[in-house]
């Protein structure tokens, strides 16, 4: 027997329906006519049959799905005998391939990937790798990764990763602060080059880890320069009395913010302790005529990162019962900034003192004007509340600057008719110093 094929499609596209005609073989058998019956068969085991079309002709049709990935070629084997005898038979192999058609979308290796960073990192330092397989068949396979749009804290997701689009390494792009924000996710796809293009998507999380890059900040008492912060410890108090406490806060976390007290400086190392986590200042024992009225405490707040860092202030004490008996506040605090908000002070309270001597004078002064012409003051009067009196001014009624108020009154009744502001403020002292009993 001569077996021909007539034709075959080769490669076939793996995703032809089954059933489809592959191929047409013609055999051939130049004996005698009785022997001229021929029988033609292939191999079991592949997705193909025979299917006998017209004389000595048949079709090689598929008979399932195939599948490149699976299996990319076939040898078929073609076997024909005759019905002689004894039988003659001969075969043939067809070697057939199957082509590909981009039909795997890439597949990620794992189902999501996780990133873990310290915080301040470098910027472009490599996070982690994603990596997607395709099984397709060059460009059909070949994987390319990208970043998907999105936004973190606001920003585009691009601004802080990137991806290698070969290799599916993660950069950072920018460095990360844990303070800022703890963990953040992107979306990572994969996309193979086949047209059309086939594609998955991923899930990796950055999760950022603290790293001590803070200071524990006291916000109590405040920072120095700022106020003559001072706690008053009456002369009473007994050993274990709370005082005065520390309060700082540690914008990291975990050890790297928990924070410890200690006194590193003080006037009398004895009396006073802190809690080593509370940041109580407590008396030790109790407090003595022979204690010195000033005490002061430095005071380290540290905390517990590796490296720690710490903070210090200082704490004035003042063991008295009253503020006012307090000498020279200035001499607690040294610093320059203060002796110059004090001299302010100073002349912020004489000019103050001084306008309400002038004050008690004119009121003293239109007293007696009113005494003198009463009627003319009266008129056009404006009620005020007396609230707006100085409280205590009423005791300042002494006979003793009588003199000095004549000579005001004196100059106010000759003022007084060229200008009529004056005027009018004077009468609204008068009525409301009317109200007064004098
Ligand atoms: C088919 O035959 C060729 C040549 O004989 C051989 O190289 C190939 O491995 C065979 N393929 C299969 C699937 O058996
Ligand atoms: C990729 O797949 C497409 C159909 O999806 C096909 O036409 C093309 O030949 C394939 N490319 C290769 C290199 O196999
Ligand atoms: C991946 O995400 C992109 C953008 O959202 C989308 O166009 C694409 O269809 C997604 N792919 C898959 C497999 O979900």
């Amino acid at each position: 027997e001569l077996i021909y094929l007539k034709s075959l499609n080769n490669p076939i596209p793996e995703n032809v329906s089954p059933g489809t005609e592959v191929g047409i073989i013609n055999v051939q058998d130049r004996d005698s006519d009785s022997n001229r019956q021929v029988r033609c068969s292939i191999q079991q085991n592949v997705p193909f049959k025979l299917v006998p079309s017209i004389k000595n002709y048949y079709s090689l049709v598929t008979t399932g799905q195939l599948d490149r990935e699976l299996v990319s070629d076939y040898n078929i084997t073609i076997s024909a005998t005759d019905e002689g005898s004894p039988p003659l038979s001969s075969s043939k192999t067809v070697q057939l391939s199957v082509a590909d058609i981009n039909d795997n979308p890439p597949v990620f290796e794992d189902q999501s990937y996780s990133a873990y960073v310290s915080e301040n990192n470098k910027p472009g330092s490599t996070l982690c790798s994603v990596t997607a397989r395709d099984p397709d068949w060059r460009q059909n396979g070949t994987v390319i990764y990208s970043l998907l749009p999105g936004e973190v804290n606001g920003a585009p997701v691009s601004s802080y990763l990137s991806v290698n689009g070969d290799t599916g390494v993660i950069h950072a792009v920018r460095s990360f602060d844990y303070e800022q924000f703890r963990s953040f996710k992107v979306q990572v796809m994969a996309r193979d080059n086949g047209s059309p293009p086939l594609s998955s998507n991923v899930t990796v999380s950055v999760f950022i880890s603290d790293v001590n890059d803070n200071s524990p900040q006291i916000l109590y008492p405040a920072p120095e320069g700022n106020s003559f912060m001072t706690e008053l410890v009456p002369k009473a108090a007994h050993g274990g009395s709370l005082v005065s406490k520390v309060i700082a806060v540690d914008a990291d976390s975990g050890q790297n913010a928990w924070l410890s007290y200690h006194i590193v400086k003080s006037t009398d190392p004895g009396l006073f302790t802190i809690g080593l986590h509370s940041g109580e200042i407590r008396t030790q024992r109790d407090i003595s005529e022979s204690d010195s009225m000033k005490q002061n405490l430095l005071v380290s707040v540290k905390d517990n990162g590796q490296p720690s860092l710490s903070a210090t202030c200082s704490m004035y004490l003042l063991i008295s019962d009253n503020l006012a008996e307090v000498p020279e506040l200035k001499d607690i605090s040294y610093d320059d900034k203060n002796s110059k908000l004090t001299s302010y002070l100073i002349i912020a309270l004489v000019s103050v003192s001084t306008f309400f001597l002038t004050f008690i004078i004119i009121i003293l002064g239109v007293r007696f004007c009113r005494r003198r012409k009463p009627r003319l003051l009266f008129d056009g009067a404006v009620a005020i509340p007396s609230a707006y009196l100085p409280p205590n001014y009423a005791d300042v009624d002494g006979t003793g600057t009588l003199r000095s108020t004549y000579n005001y009154d004196a100059y106010l009744t000759t003022g007084s008719r060229t200008s009529d502001f004056k005027f009018v403020h004077i009468t609204v002292t008068c009525v409301n110093v009317a109200a007064f009993p004098f």
